[in-house]
This record gives C-alpha cells, sequence and structure tokens, in this order.
C-alpha cells in the first residue's frame, strides 16, 4: 500500500511538470485530488487494514496529499502569471508604428461649387431655398407667362409626368424658375433669395448637355430695384467666382417672365477669347439668364408693380466648374467615375 502510494507521488509530480495551462491543471486536480479518484479515495478504502497499519498508510497519505495541494497552489500562481505576461505580450500598443489611414470622403465637385455659389449670395443679403423637382405645369409655364401654345415652350424640351394637358398637368422642372412664383405667392417684398437645385430637360446628351442639370436661381423684389442692381450683382459675381479681370458681357436676349431680358456671358477662361472647343469658337460663355420681373407675373402673384420692381437670373452651374478647371465633357460628373471625381 505504501509502495502503491510512492508510486502514485512521483507520477502525480511527473503529469505535473509537463502542464502548461489551467485547463490540464484542472483535470490533474481532479485525477489525484479529486473526491471520487486519487489520494481521498485511497483514504477512503482504508477501513480493511489493520489499525497499525491505517495510521502509517493514513499519514503517509496526508503527507503527499499535502505536499500536492502545495505544489499545484504553486503551479497554478505560476500559470496564471505566464497568461497575463503573454497576454500582455500580445496585446503591447507599438507606439512607434506609422498610423493607418483614414479614407475620408469628398464632396462632388458640383455639390462644391453650389455651396461656394450660394456664399457669394449668401454674403450679398440673398437666403437660400429649395423646391419640389417635380412641378405643377402652372408654376413651370402658366404663371411664367407662358401659357399653352407659347412658342417658348419649345425652349424647354420637357420631360412630363401626366399625360394630359393643363395648368394641373406634372412636369420635371425645365429650370429653378418656377421658384419665383411660389416664393412671390408666400412671402411680400423684400425679397432677396437664391434656390439652387435640379433641372430636367428632355435632350439628348453630349460633351455639352445633359438631361439633368442644376442651376441656381436668384430673385429680388424691392421698391426702387433696377436693372442696374442686377447688373452690378452679377458683374460682383462673376468677378468673384472667375477673378477680377475676367471679362463679362452682358446683352439683350428675351424671356417670357422678364422684360427686358438679358443673357450674361464670361469671355471664355481656355482661349482667352480667340476661339475654341469649349465656347464653340465664339470667344464667350454664356452662364447665366436674366432680366427685370414682368410686370404681369407680380401682377399674377398679387405684387403691385406700381410700387415694386424685381430682378430674376438663372445660372447654370455645371459650366462653371468646367469652365475653371477645362473640363469638357459635361457628362464626366454624373458618370460616377471615381478617378474623375478625386481630382476635385
Ligand atoms: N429660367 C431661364 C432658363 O432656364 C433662365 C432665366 C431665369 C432667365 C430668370 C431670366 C430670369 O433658361
Amino acid at each position: 500500500m505504501l509502495e502503491q502510494l510512492e508510486e502514485l507521488h512521483t507520477q502525480a509530480l511527473n503529469e505535473l511538470g509537463k502542464i502548461d495551462n489551467i485547463a490540464e491543471l484542472e483535470s490533474w486536480r481532479v485525477c489525484y485530488l479529486g473526491k471520487k479518484k486519487g489520494l481521498p479515495q485511497i483514504l477512503r478504502s482504508l477501513s480493511t487494514l489493520s489499525l497499525e497499519e491505517r495510521k502509517r498508510v493514513g499519514a503517509k497519505a496526508n503527507e503527499i496529499k499535502k505536499s500536492l495541494e502545495l505544489i499545484l497552489t504553486e503551479k497554478k500562481r505560476g500559470l496564471e502569471e505566464a497568461s497575463v505576461i503573454s497576454l500582455v505580450d500580445r496585446e503591447k500598443l507599438d507606439v512607434t508604428l506609422p498610423g493607418r489611414p483614414i479614407p475620408t470622403g469628398r464632396l462632388h465637385p458640383i455639390t462644391q461649387t453650389l455651396e461656394e455659389i450660394c456664399d457669394v449670395f449668401k454674403n450679398m443679403g440673398f437666403q437660400v431655398v429649395e423646391g419640389p423637382d417635380v412641378e405643377w405645369d402652372y408654376y413651370n409655364f402658366e404663371a411664367l407667362n407662358i401659357p399653352q401654345h407659347h412658342p417658348a415652350r419649345d425652349m424647354f424640351a420637357t420631360l412630363w409626368i401626366d399625360s394630359e394637358v393643363g395648368e394641373k398637368s406634372r412636369l420635371l422642372r425645365t429650370h429653378t424658375s418656377p421658384m419665383q412664383i411660389r416664393i412671390m405667392e408666400q412671402s411680400r417684398p423684400p425679397i432677396r433669395v437664391i434656390v439652387p437645385g435640379r433641372t430636367y430637360r428632355y435632350e439628348a446628351t453630349d460633351a455639352t448637355h445633359e438631361s439633368m442639370f442644376y442651376q441656381v436661381e436668384g430673385l429680388a423684389v424691392d421698391e426702387n430695384i433696377t436693372l442696374a442692381n442686377l447688373k452690378s450683382t452679377l458683374f460682383e459675381f462673376c468677378h468673384y467666382l472667375f477673378g477680377e479681370e475676367t471679362k463679362v458681357r452682358f446683352r439683350c436676349d428675351y424671356f417670357p417672365f422678364v422684360e427686358p431680358g438679358v443673357e450674361v456671358a464670361i469671355q471664355c477662361l481656355s482661349c482667352h477669347g480667340t476661339g475654341c472647343r469649349l465656347c464653340a469658337y465664339t470667344g464667350w460663355i454664356e452662364i447665366l439668364g436674366a432680366g427685370m420681373v414682368h410686370s404681369d407675373v407680380l401682377k399674377r402673384v398679387g405684387i403691385d408693380p406700381e410700387i415694386y420692381t424685381g430682378f430674376a437670373f438663372g445660372l447654370g452651374v455645371e459650366r462653371i466648374p468646367m469652365l475653371r478647371y477645362g473640363i469638357d465633357e459635361i457628362r464626366l460628373f454624373y458618370s460616377n467615375d471615381l478617378r474623375f471625381l478625386k481630382q476635385f
């Protein structure tokens, strides 16, 4: 019996030497010190021995049990320490490593341009408002002096939503001018607003035409607003955006909802007026239509044209970055090619 105990002791110590993790240590404990197996079991079987033997074997077994318990506690502490050390080692932060770059997004070149345009006009005291892309015939045409069958409807190749004709017919707005009416219906002078937004035309696309494009509408209505105010506002804007030296041209034009009507062009930034593909060999690039709000338009929204006058303008947005950066293809803006977009 004593021999058996000694054997168990050496076996236990041998096995313990090979253990290198807490889980194995636990099964070792169950095997040698657990209630059902190992030493306690041997101690339980002592009853079959003589008193003399029982004393000797019992004492020896207890001695071994104590020594194993002691060594178990030590081993356990050792393993725990080692695991903490290896954890710290694994999760150590090397502050000298170069950081991982965080890829940042960027604003679309058209969004950047819109923000810039809005900032210029905000500094001049204009408020920014937005309106619906889907519009009534009434706002897009009728209220702007373009009744059914008016030849000016041909200026705007329209994408219709409803098939029946009339004021209550819906369409995708062909310009931002319908917002002139909505604003004047809802507020009284003094009015100074700009309206950035999408507009749509049913046209074949090419290098300078898209069926969806952006405009910024401007409207100022007050007492004593004159064509001179319109001119100075737009010259100021063009000089701010394209540089003080840029030549700006102001010429007569026709739009049913303004009288007189004008078109504003700037000298081509690409060829400086000598003529190139970008300016269709004219030396000038038209960037906006404008004029004094027609008295019939004012009357229709209940503003007395004897007291108030106003100016309005509609600016094409895509042309601005095209001119500034020498982009000769409008479709690049909306084809989602990151190689293009990442340059801005
Ligand atoms: N809405 C016109 C267009 O799209 C531009 C314009 C706006 C002209 C305001 C005069 C006044 O062509």
